[in-house]
């Protein structure tokens, strides 16, 4: 691809998942004021987690990537943050003790909001509306109103991106995430389940471990008392993420500050598309998601795209198939980009292939069915000798019932309790811890 790239260039092309906004004039004004507006992040800090992503890529690290499906406005709240980044501590320190491997932390958070859909209105009871497309574009509610996109709702998923991102930044380095407080990242509704009390037990033998560092005067560094926390999100909404596009003033490289990373969807990823021309201009760390009807040609086209340099740390893929097609299509995609000699930082999403409908209506995936397409995953990397970097989940720190399974599991009649996703089925915390504990098993044998 060689004509110019600016930040604008996607417009001229063919774009997918767009909402029709009614006021054109009203959706640009609104695009103005968040491009005078302060950025979330600092390019530096996306060029961290390229250096760590390039770590992650050369088999040195391990990517964790978490959150909402989608984030929403009523569900915002200090402790929603809170709990979810609770589990993905205690999720990384699982991982980072058990199989002492470096984890490189990303939310799905703060700007996790647009969502592609598979239709593009919704009917229910012969009436037919526009779909939902996540908070920053319309209402979930099912009324004519609800459903019209709105610009002004660009505005406020900025100001909850920012509002989160500062609390985040702040139990990141403020104390929360010091090691010490290992035990305090149980949440009280898993204290008293198995896999609390084998978190539990994990947390005593750190809280040895420090005991005796600190006898040694060596707990006192910074990588014991505050952690590296980034966030991420699906850069779907082409006229918000150029609002946030900046000119880094250290190296002179453009950099989309909304977030920093981004991926592109599994439906957005067309080769002639804005999705891809938006984001192969950015220096960001940048994901796409690959999908069963990936061609592993055109992922060879994408990837020269997206990562004409070979940089190790710039591209991450994100491979949801679906535990019954990752056999079928993923073996072929690996040994095609080995053979190419593409460095890319390999990573599962488990959730996205294994949607199923259950007898009840509820959205919901079968937790052994997510266990079963990371164990191919590994299984598949192994095999083919190369290294899985990662995986990318949907997960929350409250205690909902959204997909089956699990050690304590939930059954289709009790998905009614608690579900309260905007979206698609998330893990909760002891479905995550579970997950966190079979990848720190497998990965122990993989590094030894
Ligand atoms: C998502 O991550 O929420 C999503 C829509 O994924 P995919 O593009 O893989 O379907
Ligand atoms: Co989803």
């Amino acid at each position: 691809m060689s004509h110019a790239w600016s930040p604008e260039s996607w417009r001229s092309k063919p774009i997918q998942q767009q909402p029709v906004y009614p006021d054109l004039a009203h959706l640009q004004r609104v695009e103005q004021t968040l491009a005078g507006y302060p950025p979330l992040v600092f390019a530096g800090e996306a060029r961290e987690l390229r250096r760590q992503f390039a770590e992650v890529t050369q088999g040195r690290a391990f990517l964790l990537q978490g959150g909402d499906c989608a984030e929403s406005f009523a569900e915002f709240s200090t402790l929603k943050i809170r709990d979810t980044f609770k589990v993905l501590l205690q999720m990384a320190i699982v991982m980072t003790f058990a199989a002492g491997c470096p984890v490189v932390k990303v939310g799905r958070m703060a700007g996790q909001f647009a969502k592609p859909r598979s239709a593009n209105d919704e009917t229910i009871d012969g009436v037919t509306l526009p779909a939902y497309r996540g908070d920053i574009v319309n209402g979930i509610d099912f009324d004519e109103k609800s459903r019209v996109p709105d610009p002004e709702r660009l505005l406020q998923a900025y100001h909850q991106a920012t509002a989160s991102l500062n609390l985040l930044r702040a139990f990141a380095q403020g104390g929360f995430a010091d090691l010490h407080q290992v035990h305090q990242w149980n949440l009280d509704f898993i204290a008293n389940s198995a896999l609390g009390e084998k978190y539990s037990q994990l947390a005593d033998r750190i809280d040895e471990t420090l005991a005796f560092m600190r006898a040694c005067g060596m707990d006192g560094a910074a990588q014991v008392r505050e952690t590296n926390f980034f966030t991420a999100h699906e850069a779907l909404l082409l006229g918000y993420e150029q609002a946030f596009v900046r000119k880094d003033s250290l190296t002179g490289g453009w950099y989309d500050c909304s977030a920093h990373m981004l991926w592109i969807g599994d439906r957005t990823r067309q080769l002639d598309g804005a999705h891809v021309e938006f984001l192969r201009g950015v220096g960001n760390p940048i994901g796409v998601k690959v999908g069963p009807s990936m061609d592993p040609d055109e992922l060879i086209r994408l990837i020269d795209i997206l990562n004409p340099d070979n940089d190790p740390g710039r591209l991450n893929l994100i491979v949801r198939m679906g535990a019954d097609k990752v056999e079928a299509h993923f073996p072929r995609l690996l040994r095609k980009v080995q053979s190419e000699g593409k460095q890319v930082l390999w990573s599962s999403d488990p959730m996205h292939g294994n949607t199923i409908k259950a007898s009840s209506g509820y959205k919901t995936r079968d937790f052994a069915q997510i266990l079963s397409e990371v164990k191919q995953f590994f299984a598949v990397h192994q095999a083919e000798g190369t290294y899985a970097g990662g995986i990318h989940i949907e997960m929350t720190g409250q205690n909902v019932t959204e997909c089956i399974g699990g050690a304590r599991p939930i059954t289709e009649a009790g998905l009614s309790d608690r579900y309260h996703t905007h979206c698609d089925p998330r893990m909760n915390a002891d479905q995550s811890l579970e997950l966190a504990f079979m990848i720190a098993e497998t990965l122990k044998q993989v590094r030894r």
